[in-house]
């Protein structure tokens, strides 16, 4: 699937994506599953561009769940220092082809102190660019981010009568965000596991069978594709 191949006119606003299968690409290679977290960067850099030339305004990536905690510490401590290394690697080249960088999940204390200012000084960095922008959900979960709000709203006091579905997502960690049109998740699973849950409400969702390290920017415009056949509704009736 090529670019020239899909409506221009119908390209979704903010695309997500579950980035799945690394540890089953590394296993059915007899390597150690971190080694496909370390090739699933390219795919993520390479969908990344492919969603830009596109002109996605908005990109999400699940980079790790509240629930990835219950892995071996061994891989859950790889996990963290490679975020750390991909953030200071590809901060600097983001930053100049004006992408704008976020992160949403729980900034608590499972999370090392360092990344958390690696997190805040790539968000302060890269604020001011006016292209893609680009979340990074980490430590992410959603129905952590739905407490999360709820607890905030009865901090401000608000009243229960006055709450609607607005006050919940502005009170999610980054009410700026518009909800998601196209959901990816790879790697032939068949699930959300906690991705933004109060977000993908009418969300056209997109399973793709292919592992997320062999997952390239042709199979992220095959995914357009099929979104771009499909008529949401959104509970109505289609115009014809
Ligand atoms: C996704 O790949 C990456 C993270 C969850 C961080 P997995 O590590 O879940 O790979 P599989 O699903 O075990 O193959
Ligand atoms: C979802 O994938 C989380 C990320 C991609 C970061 P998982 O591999 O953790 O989800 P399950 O365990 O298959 O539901
Ligand atoms: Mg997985």
């Amino acid at each position: 699937m090529k670019i020239s191949d899909l409506d221009l006119s119908r390209i979704p606003t903010h695309i997500a994506a579950v980035m799945d299968g690394n540890g089953r690409w590394a296993e059915s290679r007899k390597l150690p599953r971190t080694e496909g977290h370390t090739a699933g960067e390219q795919s993520l850099m390479d969908v990344l561009e492919g969603a830009d030339d596109l002109g996605v305004k908005w990109f999400t990536v699940f980079a790790f769940s509240t629930e990835n905690w219950a892995r071996p510490s061994e891989e859950v401590k790889f996990l963290l220092n490679f975020n750390e290394k991909i953030l200071l690697e590809r901060r600097d080249e983001l930053n100049e082809r004006n992408v704008r960088i976020r992160f949403i999940g729980r900034r608590n204390r499972q999370v090392p102190r360092r990344l958390i200012r690696r997190m805040e000084e790539t968000e302060n960095l890269t604020k001011g660019n006016t292209g893609l922008t680009f979340t990074i959900a980490f430590n992410y979960g959603g129905r952590a981010e739905i407490v999360d709000a709820v607890k905030r709203i009865i901090d401000e006091g608000m009243s229960a009568e006055r709450i609607n579905e607005k006050t919940i997502s502005r009170h999610l960690y980054d009410p700026t965000i518009p909800d998601p049109d196209l959901v990816i998740r790879t790697s032939g699973e068949y699930r959300v596991s906690n991705f933004l849950l109060w977000e993908i409400a009418y969300s056209e969702l997109i399973f793709s069978e292919t592992l997320w390290p062999d997952f390239r920017r042709e199979d992220l415009f095959t995914a357009v594709k099929e979104y771009q056949d499909r008529d949401r509704r959104y509970g109505g009736v289609s115009e014809t």
